[in-house]
């Protein structure tokens, strides 16, 4: 009988609604193939990196509706880029050093026919160093910031909307009842996707999105004139990264081998901004955090998820190495994962979307 053939899939970066319907939806489709054998590296590369091993065998068991599930059954961290690796030094400090070439000698050891990289701009990063090198690598995007240029949605985005559309509707009702403003603060690093989207479908008065800083100014005149007409509340929503004209984004570092500062808490900082430049309003803060990337994933996010696995396992029984799957003008597609890595894609302030918000009466602060 002929021998099986393997793929390896991994998840990397933060966890992300629908990353475990990728992950039935690549194994589904390979059981459709009888002689292929489907398994899992276990927190992103270190499974393979790590001594001993940590690969499991993914069976039908394994993947029984998952789908439903947030998070990642194979788990995942992003302080193990294996290019630029953290290393505890004895007096505490961190080293980075690059084993890509440890993990490409452990890889092929391995023997897989496919390695399926499910992750973020940082890891299709990795996923093209990795194929430079001679790995046969197939990219999925995920990221609920919807930050990637090369597809035109990303699994997580709709369900982290829609956790942020609830969270706003429920402080609506706060700030009427009370008069007050209330400021919601999403994720989104630097893209002001999750912000844009939640506010429209909210109904906000004010987004604040890091693509276009606000002047703390207009806002406060904004608000004021809100209150003036007997109106007398405010629903703000302000994506984590979004910073005033004159001022810097709200950071702190990142833990011990990232390779990121953490953002966060932008919501405070703009409540002391407004109040410091003369708002009179009773001001509170929200700071949504992890709940938008947590809970299962919604509908939508499931089914492109469940496509993105399906595709990225025909790319691979297709030998059509070194592409990110993609969902472009309605369509699942492939691009190379030169052309995934190219670009980063934020909200621009001359967009349709933009103007449409403006037309329905939100203010940037611009
Ligand atoms: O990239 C996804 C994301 O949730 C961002 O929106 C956020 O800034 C970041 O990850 C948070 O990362 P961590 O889970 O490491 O705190």
């Amino acid at each position: 009988m002929e021998k099986p053939k393997k793929v390896l899939i991994l998840t990397g970066g933060g966890d992300c609604p629908g990353l475990n319907a990728v992950i039935r939806g690549v194994a589904k489709r390979a059981r459709k193939e009888k002689n292929w054998e489907v398994y899992g590296s276990i927190e992103a590369f270190n499974g393979v990196l790590n001594d001993p091993q940590e690969i499991v065998k993914i069976t039908s068991k394994f993947t029984a509706g998952i789908h439903v599930r947030g998070g990642t059954v194979l788990k995942t961290t992003n302080k193990a880029n294996p290019i630029n690796f953290p290393i505890t030094q004895p007096d505490g400090s961190t080293k980075f050093i690059d084993r890509s070439d440890e993990l490409v000698r452990k890889l092929k050891a391995l023997k897989f026919d496919a390695v399926i990289n499910i992750g973020g701009d940082g890891s299709q990063r990795i996923s093209k160093v990795l194929f430079d090198k001679g790995i046969p690598v197939i990219g999925v995007p995920k990221t609920i910031d919807n930050d990637l240029s090369a597809t035109d949605v990303t699994f997580g985005f709709q369900t982290a909307v829609q956790i942020g559309t609830d969270s706003f509707d429920k402080l609506v009702t706060t700030a009427e009842s009370h008069h007050r403003t209330m400021i919601m603060e999403v994720m989104g690093r630097d893209a002001g996707w999750i912000a844009l989207h939640t506010a429209i479908a909210g109904g906000a008065e004010i987004c604040l999105i890091p693509e276009i800083p606000y002047d703390v100014h207009k806002l406060v005149k904004r608000i004021n004139l809100r209150y003036k007409k007997g109106r007398g509340f405010v629903n703000i929503v302000v994506a984590e990264g979004a910073r005033p004209k004159e001022g810097t984004i709200t950071s702190t570092a990142g833990e011990k081998g990232s390779e990121h500062v953490r953002l966060g808490g932008v919501a405070y900082q703009l409540s002391k901004q407004l109040k410091d430049a003369g708002c009179k309003a009773e001001i509170r803060e929200t700071v949504l955090g992890h709940v938008q990337r947590g809970g299962t994933p919604v509908a939508y996010d499931r089914i492109l998820a469940s496509l993105f696995g399906v595709k990225a396992f025909e790319l691979a029984l297709a030998k059509d190495f070194g592409k990110m799957v993609a969902f472009k003008n309605n369509e699942i597609t492939a691009v190379s994962l030169e052309e995934a890595t190219q670009d980063y894609h934020g909200v621009s302030k001359d967009s349709y979307m933009v103007q449409a918000a403006k037309g329905l009466g939100i203010s940037f602060g611009d």
